[in-house]
Order: C-alpha cells, then sequence, then structure tokens
C-alpha cells in the first residue's frame, strides 16, 4: 500500500514536469509570433473600413508570424489616446497608428517609441519624429494638383468653396496649403469660403446648403475628401445649381460613378497604405531598417481616365 502510494506520487510528480515543459515549450513557440496593435482613427467612413480590411488581409499572408489586434478611435482624440495605452499594456511588438489629429496624439506616440516599441504612422503623421517610419501619399502635391487643376478649369477665373477635413490632422493642413500655394497666386480664383466638416458627408451636405443661400455665385468646390464633396454635390443638386467644378480625394467608388455620370470634376486616388504597412512592419520585427519615410503615389482621375480604375466589384 505504501509503496503504491509512492509511486502514485512519482508518477504525479513526473506528469506535473511534463505538463509544464509542454506549456512553457508552447509559451515559446507562442513568443516567437509578434503582437502588431493597429489604432484606427474612426471607422465612421468607408475609406477607413477599405483600410481595416485590406490591413487584415495583409496580415493574413504572414499569420504564421504575425497576430494583430486592432482599436477603433470613434473619431475621438481621448479615446484614441486610451486605446494607445491600452494597446501598449497588451504587450504589442509595434505599433501601426493613424491618428485622428496630430498635436493630441503626439505626447502618447512618443511614450511608445521611447519604450522601445517601433512606430508606423499611417496617412496622418503626428507632429514630433518620434516614430520610426511614416507611410501615406503627399497631401501637399495632391492638393496643389487640385489647385492647378481649379485654374486650368476655370481659365483662372472663379470663386471656389474649399470644404477641409478635421483641422488638426497632418493631411487637413497639407491638403489646404497645397491648394492654396496655387490658386492663392492666380489673379481671378477667389476662395470664399473655408470651413471643416471632419470629412464626413452629412456635415458638409449642411455646410454647402448654407453656402449656397449665401453665395449666388459658386464656380468650384473643394472638397479634402470624396465623402464631403459627395455631400456637396447632394446639397447642389437638391439647389438645381448644376455645371459647379467639384473635386474630392480618395478615389472611392461612388466619386468614379458620380464623375462617370458627368456629375463631379474629379477625384486623387489617396491609397491607405495598409499593405506597405504590414510588410514595414514585418522587416522592423526582423531587424531589417525601413526608410522614415514612404511615399505612396496618388493618381488624378476625371472623366478621361475613370474607366481604368473604376471596379464595379468593389465595395469602396
Ligand atoms: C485623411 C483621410 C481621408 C479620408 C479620411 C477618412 O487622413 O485619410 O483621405 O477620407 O481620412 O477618415
Amino acid at each position: 500500500m505504501m509503496k503504491n502510494k509512492s509511486s502514485f506520487k512519482a508518477v504525479a510528480a513526473m506528469a506535473l514536469l511534463l505538463c509544464s515543459v509542454i506549456l512553457s515549450s508552447c509559451k515559446k513557440a507562442e513568443q516567437e509570433k509578434f503582437l502588431i496593435g493597429f489604432s484606427q482613427s474612426t471607422m465612421i467612413d468607408p475609406w477607413r473600413i477599405n483600410m481595416l480590411e485590406q490591413m487584415k488581409d495583409a496580415v493574413q499572408k504572414h499569420k504564421d508570424s504575425i497576430d494583430f489586434v486592432f482599436t477603433d478611435g470613434q473619431n475621438d482624440n481621448m479615446k484614441q489616446i486610451s486605446d494607445v495605452e491600452d494597446l501598449f499594456s497588451k504587450g504589442i511588438d509595434l505599433l501601426i497608428i493613424s491618428p485622428r489629429e496630430a498635436d493630441p496624439l503626439t505626447p502618447v506616440v512618443e511614450r511608445v517609441y521611447n519604450a522601445g516599441v517601433p512606430v508606423i504612422t499611417l496617412d496622418r503623421n503626428i507632429t514630433s519624429d518620434a516614430y520610426t517610419c511614416f507611410i501615406g501619399a503627399s497631401n501637399f502635391k495632391i492638393g496643389e494638383a487640385a489647385g492647378k487643376l481649379m485654374a486650368s478649369l476655370f481659365e483662372e477665373r472663379g470663386q471656389v468653396i474649399e470644404i477641409e477635413g478635421i483641422l488638426g490632422a497632418t493631411p487637413t493642413i497639407d491638403r489646404s496649403d497645397g491648394f492654396h500655394s496655387i490658386v492663392d497666386y492666380i489673379p481671378g480664383i477667389q476662395v470664399v469660403e473655408k470651413q471643416p466638416a471632419d470629412y464626413l458627408r452629412e456635415p458638409a451636405l449642411k455646410i454647402m446648403e448654407d453656402f449656397l443661400q449665401s453665395h449666388p455665385q459658386i464656380d468650384g468646390i473643394y472638397g479634402h475628401n470624396d465623402e464631403m464633396a459627395l455631400g456637396a454635390l447632394t446639397a447642389l443638386r437638391a439647389a438645381g445649381r448644376e455645371g459647379v467644378v467639384v473635386i474630392g480625394i480618395d478615389g472611392q467608388k461612388e466619386a468614379f460613378e458620380s464623375i462617370m455620370a458627368g456629375k463631379m470634376t474629379a477625384t486623387f486616388i489617396y491609397p491607405n497604405g495598409s499593405a506597405q504597412a504590414v510588410e514595414a512592419a514585418v522587416k522592423i520585427l526582423k531587424g531589417v531598417k525601413v526608410p522614415k519615410k514612404i511615399e505612396l503615389e496618388s493618381q488624378l482621375v476625371d472623366s478621361s481616365n475613370v474607366k481604368l480604375f473604376y471596379n464595379p466589384n468593389s465595395y469602396f
């Protein structure tokens, strides 16, 4: 009896040891996977929904070496700050962030970066250089191109309304600066109103309804994105004010359709950089150096080339 008891003990001890060896080797295997955290600023517009979908697809290609968590900042700086803190305390190996506004998000990104976690800023940037790599198209160049297009279409004459994105977001600043670097020097072009609609369709529609009342003559609208340009188009149509030049940014399916229907003048494809961000993240995590800035190409789309870019099966 005594003997049986002690051999049972020995077997139990062996089993315990075996379990802990298995568990720790599992944990080790788990640790060989990297955890990437993506802090998205909002999911209330189609461009950002598409951005996340494409990022998930890109992560899928590396599913053996990457785990992925994402947070939705709900278009609120404070929420996004606490999202980044949560991601950090989860022990992420790398942060990808599209910061809603630059100033408020900079300190938390700096804390993460200074703690040794690499950071990729995507499409929108922070105000300091406490990040590993920025990926995005040049919003200044897009603004410039929009300004040149506006100038050429008006033969240097016209009253223009600018509908801006979120004021403290870097693309808003650059899209505006680029545009003004051209139109401010064109005699005859007058930017008669400039107002933010936060990259959203409904606020843009409302703003345009007011402007249509107060401005009997409007020749052009420069929307910092397609959602806002499309909102402005709805207001124009409702007021029976057709024939206005409307330019947007993003390259959204509905904008392409409006261009094909002759209602919208042009848009600029604004790539979301999801795939490039995941590829850069994998490199960084493997210890491969990446450039501080990866600039993505944009593309002007108007009635002359829209058919080349339009994909009826795409949801964005
Ligand atoms: C700018 C931007 C826009 C896009 C919007 C969506 O950062 O990427 O081009 O429409 O944000 O939130």
